[in-house]
């Protein structure tokens, strides 16, 4: 066991998943959730130096390679260099993002950040899934899009992030349209997920007042999230697609009407 990992390295099942932005985060607690279940697990992020670094530590059944998601040249080098190493793409999931959901007010938005997160967050799915299709249509393959609560709730100043996650709800289920029956595809939207390295949160803890307001009762961890991606990824859930999945801890359901 090290820091990242969430378990010893499990036995191969053959399988091939590709994961986006997965040097840190929610994408590398997905990347070693996967490694456990036996999957041979594909990381990359633009991050070089960390990708290599994490892919390292996950040990023999995982590898990185260097990706911009909002780049097609990149997208096609790196399905190529997936399908050249093992032969065969079984998953897929559109983790990468510009996660800071904040912008500046709407009066200064600047058109390029607007652009930029929308080609990372909405336009880099749509084209990892544009090129990854014929080789998940050979193997009964499966899609999970990182999407936000974001997508269908806000707080002032995050149009950028907000219309990014929405819109990766609606490509969702038009991805799943498009590339059923063979392909199923679905999206987990997060809410508050302490997604820092483990070093970060020990040194500096949340409030039980953080923890509290949740109807689960706390924050929630890179691992609740990953655990969901991998149940979609399953054979387990070969009957659900087009779906969003909302892991937050109840807080989407709950009144805040101030007393
Ligand atoms: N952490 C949360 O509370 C939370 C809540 C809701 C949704 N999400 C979503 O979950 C996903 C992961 O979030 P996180 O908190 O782990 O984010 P993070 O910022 O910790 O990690 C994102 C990773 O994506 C990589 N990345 C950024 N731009 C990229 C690009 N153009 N191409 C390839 N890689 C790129 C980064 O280098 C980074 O390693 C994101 O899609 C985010 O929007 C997170």
């Amino acid at each position: 066991m090290n820091e990242w990992t969430v378990g010893a390295t499990g036995v191969h099942n053959g399988r091939v998943a590709l994961v986006t932005g997965a040097a840190r985060g929610i994408g590398l607690a997905i990347a070693a959730w996967l490694v456990t279940e036996g999957w041979q697990v594909v990381l990359t992020d633009v991050d070089r130096q960390r990708g290599a670094a994490v892919a390292d530590v996950l040990g023999e059944n995982a590898s990185f390679i260097a990706m911009d998601v909002s780049s097609e040249p990149q997208v096609v080098d790196g399905v190529a260099e997936v399908l050249g190493m093992f032969g065969r793409l079984d998953a897929l999931v559109c983790n990468a993002a510009v996660a800071d959901p904040h912008n500046t007010v709407l009066e200064s938005l600047d058109l390029s950040h607007w652009n930029r997160v929308l080609a990372v967050n909405l336009s880099g799915p749509m084209l990892l899934a544009k090129h990854c299709a014929p080789y998940l249509r050979a193997h009964g393959g499966s899609i999970v899009n990182l999407s936000s609560t974001r997508a269908r709730q806000s707080e002032p100043d995050s149009e950028a992030y907000a219309a990014s996650k929405g819109g990766l709800l609606a490509l969702t289920h038009a991805l799943a349209m498009s590339l059923g029956p063979e392909v199923r595809v679905n999206a987990v939207s997060p809410g508050w997920i302490d997604a820092r390295d483990p070093s970060v949160r020990r040194a500096e803890p949340l409030s039980d007042a953080d923890h509290a307001q949740h109807p689960a009762g706390r924050v929630g961890t890179v691992e609740d999230v990953a655990a969901a991606v991998a149940w979609l990824l399953s054979k387990n859930a070969g009957f659900v697609t087009g779906q969003e999945f909302v892991v937050d801890g109840g807080m989407s359901k709950k009144m805040i009407y101030v007393d």
